[in-house]
């Protein structure tokens, strides 16, 4: 078969060769590597996340003069200002993705901007949410997901979304980590779908040596959803929103008593000191349950271009597998 490509309402809505966005991973998904996804061919988003303003204006910086290609921010609600959505939209983003928290404060200065806007849900209540704003595009993820995520599956969570949000398009997220993810993404009714944890282990990725080591080393077993994390390190994150990371020795010590550290102001200086020392004991490495997948270091333009490669061949496969239904099982 000749060159094909997979076109979708994704593809055509935002002006890109293939159906695959970068997760915003709040300071590590810089400028660099938001504009090797789009120079890719899919949607780089630069990851806000709590990180300071003056980084979030540097890497904006960074990927605007990197790329001519579509590119955007992710934000997450809960910890962000509506002065810091508009200051980012000075840089003219083609899409802002609002994740975590309601959307509603921010949707209006998006939208007046020109840029699309897309909102990650974690459960049917903010899918309906996300849609009364007026969202372009939906992001649908699921808990096997790196990071903070709600309680659903992407295997179940996604169609659910796909039919509540009727024409507007619907991302996959959680636990795609190569190919037959994306192609399992569209086969759920998605236009695409949204990574993360891959892209950690990508060149351009602003991430320490240490923590690329830990993903490629790691299995999905090795991954839990915690909030003892983010208990330890004063990160006030919503309940509603544990954290996947690799297992370490702090897990191991404090699991089931999140009460206990909340109130232990002792521990909690402990882990500070250990954490500003880059002690990997302590450290969240925040990770997907398919780490599995993850087994080397590429540059993301390549991967981008491998994923998208993968899900045409999975797609072709599955396809290949229709044929005429045998006569003796027709009825009648
Ligand atoms: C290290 C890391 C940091 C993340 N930070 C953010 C963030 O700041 N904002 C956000 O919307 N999502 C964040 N996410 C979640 C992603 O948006 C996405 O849902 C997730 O990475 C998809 O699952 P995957 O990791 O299995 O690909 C983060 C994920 C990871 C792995």
């Amino acid at each position: 078969m000749g060159r094909v490509a997979i076109r979708t309402v994704f593809t055509e809505l935002m002006g890109v060769p293939h159906p695959i966005v970068l997760a915003p991973m709040g300071g590590s998904a810089g400028g660099a590597l938001a504009a090797a996804v789009s120079n890719g061919g899919g949607l780089g988003l630069v990851g806000a996340g709590r990180e300071a303003r003056e980084w979030v204006t540097r890497e904006l910086e960074i990927v605007r003069g990197r790329t001519t290609a579509p590119w955007g921010v992710g934000f997450q609600s809960w910890s962000s200002k509506p002065s810091d959505v508009q200051a980012a939209l000075e840089y003219r983003p083609h899409a802002v993705m609002l994740s975590f928290g309601d959307p509603g404060p921010f949707a209006d200065a998006v939208r007046e901007a020109g840029a699309r806007l897309v909102v990650q849900v974690s459960d049917v209540d903010e899918a309906r949410r996300a849609l009364e704003v007026g969202a372009d595009l939906l992001v649908a993820q699921g808990a096997e997901a790196g990071g903070h995520s709600g309680r659903r599956s992407t295997l179940s969570f996604v169609p659910v979304v796909v039919d509540l949000a009727g024409p507007v398009p619907v991302l996959a997220a959680g636990g795609i980590a190569d190919g037959r993810g994306v192609a399992a993404a569209l086969a759920l009714g998605a236009v695409g779908a949204l990574v993360g944890t891959r892209f950690q282990a990508s060149s351009e990725a602003l991430v320490d040596g240490e923590v690329v080591r830990a993903i490629l080393e790691h299995s999905g077993e090795d991954t839990e959803r915690t909030r003892l994390l983010d208990i330890a390190r004063g990160a006030a994150w919503p309940a509603r929103y544990p954290a996947r990371a690799i297992r370490n020795a702090f897990l191991e010590e404090w699991r089931g008593r999140e009460a206990e550290l909340e109130r232990d102001e002792g521990a909690k200086a402990r882990y500070r000191e250990k954490a500003q020392a880059g002690d990997l004991s302590v450290l969240p490495v925040w990770a997907s349950e398919a780490i599995d997948l993850i087994r080397s270091v590429a540059s993301a333009e390549d991967l981008v271009r491998l994923l998208a490669g993968e899900a045409e061949e999975a797609l072709r496969r599955a396809a290949g597998r229709l044929g005429p239904e045998p006569p003796e099982s027709r009825p009648g």
